[in-house]
């Protein structure tokens, strides 16, 4: 039995890679605020068009599909710092707690979430999901957030 993977963000860079890498192989149902517009083997019935602010276009959408899981690369990804915190709260950190809480209500239990490695301190050998913090700009901020978020979202297993 193929898994159903939601993907968020799948218009973006990574999002549309892994699509058009995957889609022969994994059951991927699409979902972006934008169109997509890299890859060419998109199948219309799997994208949907939603903001992950839209709480409850988003849930319908869950509902509909009942992910296996979910791929959560839905982001505001680009580190400028004239824009406004708020504007990252709202697309990060809200949008992932909408998400999480969708998955906690429809018992979607496997998240993929895609962090940074610049959240951590540099250091010349590999680094690790232990290693210490280094605090410095908008997106790590966002991403340190998200990764405490995640502790709230009990029994579940990511990646
Ligand atoms: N590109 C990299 O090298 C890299 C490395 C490490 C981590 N990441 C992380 O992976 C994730 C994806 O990165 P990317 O490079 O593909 O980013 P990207 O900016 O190319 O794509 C992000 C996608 O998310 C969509 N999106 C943003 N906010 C949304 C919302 N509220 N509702 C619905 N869709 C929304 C955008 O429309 C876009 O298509 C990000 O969290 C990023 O920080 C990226």
């Amino acid at each position: 039995m193929k898994y159903k993977i939601l993907l968020t963000g799948s218009s973006g860079y990574i999002g549309s890679c892994f699509n058009g890498i995957f889609h022969k192989k994994l059951n991927i149902y699409c979902l972006d605020q934008t169109k997509p517009n890299f890859f060419s083997n998109f199948k219309k019935k799997n994208f949907f068009k939603c903001n992950l602010l839209n709480k409850k276009k988003l849930e319908n959408i869950i509902y509909k599909i009942k992910p296996d899981i979910i791929i959560h690369l839905g982001a505001q990804s680009t580190v400028n710092e004239k824009i406004k915190w708020s504007n990252y709260y709202r697309n990060n950190i809200k949008a992932t707690k909408n998400l999480i809480e969708i998955m906690n209500k429809f018992n979607v239990r496997k998240l993929i979430f895609s962090s940074t490695a610049s959240v951590y301190r540099a250091k010349k050998k590999k680094l690790s999901e232990k290693d210490k913090n280094k605090k410095k700009n908008k997106k790590k901020k966002n991403k340190m957030i998200k990764k405490k978020k995640k502790r709230y979202f009990k029994n579940s297993k990511y990646s």
